[in-house]
């Protein structure tokens, strides 16, 4: 008999770890590689953050907390759902958890049976399939074309919709496309949901700051007052705030629901590190002007990765509107041969092939759910980007 579990069998570890971790092993064994598999901003935390959790260390806020967050975070979270958002939230209706992940697999584990499913647009976040999987649920991937943009339709997502779906996830702007939904795309979808009074929203709105070109950010439970009972709106410090490693997220939904991760949450990791909720208050109610400076040049850095790439022979590239993310075609690539004879097949070969043979390291778009693509974080320097969209490009001029 295994010593492990039958549950472990249905799962794999984060192929975006798995190419983060091989990049900076390579680097450590002397390679020359540049990595743009991370999903994490390349600058600093705010010193004013850094100072908020100096100063609670010293306060000795180094204790328990409640379980699922602070009441200062707490409300620091509702106040920024109403300043940001125009959602009315009660702390009653704040969870708290060690990360945006940990509060998403709360919300699954305490919501799913056996056999529930779950509609995921595909390509998605890695994570998400996986930890339906591990709370006994069923991942529905749907199928979103870049010639929509990979955006869910409509149509699909009405046809998705059965009996036993209780979830649909939203990510806007997505990882791994930096796709957003407009307002009136994200209201075409809340109407269908609408005709479906069974099936609720968890819709993951992490890149939220992070968008370009004037894009107005919007999330279902404001575009649609009506699903406001049965959506979960979670969020997070990770990203807007360069705050990775503190490992705060959170999220805002209906009381009961917040409850019943609490439950989980009370007899898994208990509260989210002290420190980092003192870190987090000021993270929302400090000055958030660096904000809009940081959009600013991951937008340029956007514009000057999707023009290089379509610089490449075989690779495709669409200008997504937010995130740190571009999701480029390499159909164009499949069935050359690299120099050394071997095919490239699909868009691992494609990956491994960039990796070995000029050490850029990215994600095969096989794990977010879409094929043949591959995903490219622009959260690195500007000139390590420039150097590594050039030699992608050198890769494909020898592709023959
Ligand atoms: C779409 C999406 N959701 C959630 C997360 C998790 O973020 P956190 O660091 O808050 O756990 C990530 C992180 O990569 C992400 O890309």
């Amino acid at each position: 008999m295994s010593i492990l579990a039958s549950r472990l069998g249905r799962i794999k570890p984060s192929p975006t770890i798995a190419v983060t971790t091989k990049a900076a092993e390579l680097k450590a064994a002397g390679r020359d590689v540049i990595g743009l598999g991370a999903g994490e901003p390349d600058f600093d935390t705010p010193d004013n953050v850094k100072e908020a959790a100096i100063a609670a260390i010293h306060a000795g806020q180094t204790k328990y907390t409640a379980v699922d967050g602070t009441p200062a975070l707490k409300q620091a979270i509702c106040d920024k759902f109403r300043r940001e958002n125009k959602l009315d939230y009660a702390p009653s209706q704040i969870t708290v958890g060690t990360g945006g992940k940990q509060v998403l697999y709360n919300a699954l584990m305490a919501t799913l049976d056996e056999g529930d499913e779950v509609l995921i647009p595909a390509p998605y976040w890695v994570s998400y399939p996986d930890m339906v999987l591990l709370s006994g649920g069923e991942p529905v991937a749907i199928a979103c074309s870049e010639k929509n943009g990979f955006k869910l339709q409509p149509k699909d997502l009405e046809e998705a919709i059965t009996a036993k779906t209780k979830w649909l996830i939203l990510n806007s702007p997505s990882n791994p496309t930096g796709a957003a939904y407009t307002w009136d795309e994200m209201k075409a979808l809340t109407d269908v949901l609408k005709k479906h009074p069974h099936v609720w929203v968890m819709t993951d709105d992490m890149y939220e700051h992070l968008v370009y070109d004037n894009f107005v950010f919007c999330t279902p439970a404001q575009v649609e007052p009506e699903l406001y009972d049965r959506t979960l709106t979670v969020n997070g410090v990770s990203k807007a705030y360069a705050m990775t490693g503190w490992r705060i997220g959170y999220a805002g939904g209906p009381a009961e629901l917040i409850k019943a991760m609490a439950k989980i949450q009370s007899q898994s990791t208990s509260n989210p590190s002290s420190i980092s909720q003192a870190a987090a208050v000021e993270a929302l109610n400090g000055p958030q002007d660096f904000i809009p400076e940081n959009a600013k040049l991951f937008k340029g850095r956007r514009d000057m990765v999707v023009e290089m790439l379509n610089d490449c022979p075989g690779l495709k590239c669409l200008k997504p509107e937010g995130a740190f993310y571009v999701y480029p075609s390499c159909a164009g690539v499949i069935g050359k041969k690299t120099p050394e004879g071997k095919t490239i097949a699909s868009d691992g070969d494609f990956v491994t092939y960039l990796l070995e043979s000029v050490g850029v390291a990215a994600v095969q778009g096989e794990a977010f759910g879409l094929s043949p693509y591959f995903r490219i974080s622009y959260a690195t320097s500007t000139e390590a980007l420039k150097e590594a969209c050039a030699r992608i490009k050198k890769a494909c001029e020898a592709l023959i």
